[in-house]
């Protein structure tokens, strides 16, 4: 029997829940399956959401998963599992507590949702993609990671605070692995179509480069007891709504290269065609010397992180 589109969250913290609650009020999906070993909140948060889509006449419905098993047939599982960024802390201190959190979910999405596309959400983000690759074994199409759609947001939004106009004109362009090595492409960003080069200095431009590449540490900083949920939420749900509507959209998301840009066996972030299938298409842009410089230095970063694993045996048997 065909269930309708279906979506499951691993993780209903802030950004689980809200990426659950986005998707409710868009009404892209039938079901939406949340899991999380505290029932009672996964609970309560599915009612409130259930009860908020009825408000809107959406007509999905939200509901728990108790166990690892009633997240089956998802068309699309979502991963935010994992321990949250604290204040001093790095993406890369979690490495080890979210590689081993990520293989235990893994391990489950691909019993019971064999089918799904794996959208990554939980940091160090780039590793964590890799791990969920390796864990699922499923092709490099099918295991996504979100990031660039939320650093690119990042960017647009201090360049709109810069000029002080564009607003929901601005397209930015960071590629690159989610780290403080991430690459802004000033070159491809752009205000109306106007090149951002043209109507920022040189300075400016490199201001809102570093402010892009700390963003998420700037929110921890006031946040004091997490990390960001909104913006993270809304990019991994134009994620799920692009695969849900087979858009072909192109977004900045972390894949696996295979040859691309002249890189294997390591997920960074690259502009992907986003449809039913997953990452449909890998899209590579011309880079100049320096974007190209940049580009490597966030690749070796993920790198290493990856190389961590494997001197720690993680794969073993894999
Ligand atoms: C962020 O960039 C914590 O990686 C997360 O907000």
């Amino acid at each position: 029997m065909n269930h309708g589109k279906r979506v499951g969250i691993v993780g209903a913290g802030n950004v689980g829940a809200t990426v659950a609650y986005s998707l409710a009020m868009l009404g892209s999906c039938h079901e939406i399956i949340l899991r999380d070993n505290k029932i009672d909140v996964a609970m309560g948060k599915a009612l409130d959401m259930s009860q908020a889509a009825s408000a809107v006449r959406s007509h999905t419905v939200v509901k728990v998963a108790e166990e690892m098993s009633d997240l089956k047939n998802c068309d699309v599982v979502v991963i935010t599992a994992g321990s949250p960024r604290l204040p001093g802390m790095s993406r890369d201190d979690l490495l080890m507590i979210n590689a081993k959190i990520t293989k235990e979910v893994i391990e489950g999405v691909a019993k019971y949702s064999p089918d799904a596309i794996i959208i990554m959400v939980s940091n160090p983000l780039d590793a964590m993609t890799y791990v969920a690759l390796k864990e699922s074994g499923f092709e490099r199409s099918r295991v996504i990671g979100m990031a660039g759609i939320l650093d690119s947001s990042r960017m647009a939004s201090f360049i709109q605070e810069k000029l002080g106009y564009g607003g929901g004109q601005i397209r930015a362009s960071v590629m690159g692995g989610h780290g403080d090595d991430m690459v802004p492409l000033a070159r491809y960003s752009t205000v109306a179509g106007v090149p951002l080069t043209d109507v920022l200095s040189e300075d400016e431009i490199e201001e809102i480069v570093n402010r892009t590449r700390h963003g998420g540490a700037e929110i921890v900083g006031h946040l004091k007891t997490g990390s960001a949920y909104y913006a993270p939420a809304k990019s991994t749900s134009i994620m799920v709504e692009a695969i849900l509507k087979d858009t072909k959209q192109i977004h900045p998301c972390a894949v696996l290269l295979e040859g691309e840009y002249g890189y294997s066996d390591v997920v960074c972030g690259v502009p992907v065609m986003l449809g039913a299938n997953g990452a449909e298409k890998i899209i590579e842009v011309t880079l100049d010397e320096k974007e190209k410089k940049m580009f490597a230095g966030s690749c070796a970063s993920v790198q290493s992180l990856i190389d961590t694993l494997h001197n720690k045996n993680f794969f073993e048997g894999k």
